[in-house]
């Protein structure tokens, strides 16, 4: 398929103040959309100015969330250059949602050489500071205007860019977690494997509930025995439990994360043994009290690693390494972080250099 360049008309002004990035907050000059008909397939693709799309308000995508999207990163390196982190991995899933939703799927080499060539001609928004980055959000929504549950006859299918502030912009702190009894994420047989909206307008309730009680995030148990870890937020849990590495299975209910993945694989080398299994909320408890549970950490592109200081359930809380960041932990985030913004050498292939 060719790729269209249409012409800038308009720059909008760059934020000098790096460090007051809010993330998705502000979006870059341009924008990849492309088209799909049934019958036609993917068409239209070009790298236009970024702006608001005219939808027919019967389109699919707002009343039946017929929707998937991806996130990655866009880091600056010392030495100037662009590192894209595991793009190849966002591609991937972002075609295994669109299985899952019913959705055409896409050209995975040429979504990613188009990417690459929008966030080349965006270089100078990829902010410099230490920490920040660039947000890249690819999306695809249903456009047909027609009320029916039905996969939609057309598409659209576009890519925005965000430059986001450093991670922890109060410093590396652990985080309060709120374990619900009450709410679930998903459920076996459901979309939670899925990148796609309605999983997120389905959490916002426990969220809000648990932001209400000065928490920051709601741990997802499952949804049979509301007894087990599932993810955290939108991040994957990790746990150091008897010196090992725990972290939930992936069984369709959770995101596959791509930090997750990483993070197995660097524990891997630094030879903490790994175990791919729900932690029980009594294990929590229990450890967190007896020591057997020394660290836990939140994995996503988002953040990379996020420390947990303390875990609620119910009426208990306990803490974790006096609400220190934990040594494994900030290994991971280093570790993790370094070969985003080459610091450290990448030996997996995972950065792509634009
Ligand atoms: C629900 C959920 N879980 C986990 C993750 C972490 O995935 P990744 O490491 O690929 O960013 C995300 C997204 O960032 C998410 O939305």
């Amino acid at each position: 398929m060719d790729l269209q360049i249409l012409p800038l008309t308009e720059r909008k002004p760059r934020i000098e103040d790096e460090a007051s990035l809010a993330f998705g907050q502000n979006f870059t000059d341009r924008m990849f959309i492309m088209e799909y008909d049934n019958g036609r397939g993917w068409h239209s693709a070009r790298i236009a100015p970024y702006g608001p799309f005219v939808l027919d308000p019967a389109a699919l995508v707002f009343h039946y969330a017929q929707e998937i999207f991806e996130g990655l990163k866009a880091f600056r390196r010392p030495d100037g250059r662009i590192a894209l982190f595991r793009p190849r991995d966002n591609m991937a899933r972002f075609n295994r949602s669109a299985e899952r939703m019913c959705m055409p799927t896409v050209d995975e080499e040429f979504f990613l050489d188009t990417l690459k060539k929008l966030v080349r001609l965006e270089a100078d928004w990829v902010p410099r500071s230490e920490g920040t980055s660039l947000y890249i959000r690819p999306t695809m929504i249903a456009t047909e205007a027609v009320l029916g549950v039905k996969p939609s006859d057309r598409y659209l299918c576009y890519i925005i860019l965000s430059p986001v502030g450093p991670y922890y912009k109060c410093g590396f702190k652990p985080v309060r977690i709120w374990i619900s009894d009450e709410y679930t994420r998903s459920a076996p047989g459901g979309t939670g494997e899925a990148k796609t909206g309605g999983n997120y307008a389905a959490s916002l309730y426990a969220a809000r509930q648990a932001a209400k009680r000065g928490f920051d995030q709601v741990l997802w148990l499952d949804a049979v025995e509301r007894r087990y870890v599932e993810e955290v937020g939108s991040m994957n849990l990790c746990f150091v439990y008897d010196d090992k590495l725990v972290t939930s299975p992936l069984k369709g209910t959770i995101l596959n994360g791509i930090t997750r993945r990483s993070i197995l694989t660097l524990a891997g080398e630094m030879e903490l043994p790994i175990e791919e299994r729900a932690l029980s909320v009594d294990e929590i408890l229990d450890g967190a009290a007896d020591g057997r549970l020394s660290e836990a950490f939140g994995t996503g592109t988002a953040t990379a690693v996020s420390p947990v200081g303390q875990f609620t359930y119910r009426d208990r809380t306990v803490t974790l390494g006096n609400n220190q960041v934990g040594t494994w932990t900030l290994r991971f985030f280093e570790a993790l972080t370094g070969i985003q913004y080459g610091r450290r050498p990448d030996t997996h292939g995972w950065v792509e250099l634009l």
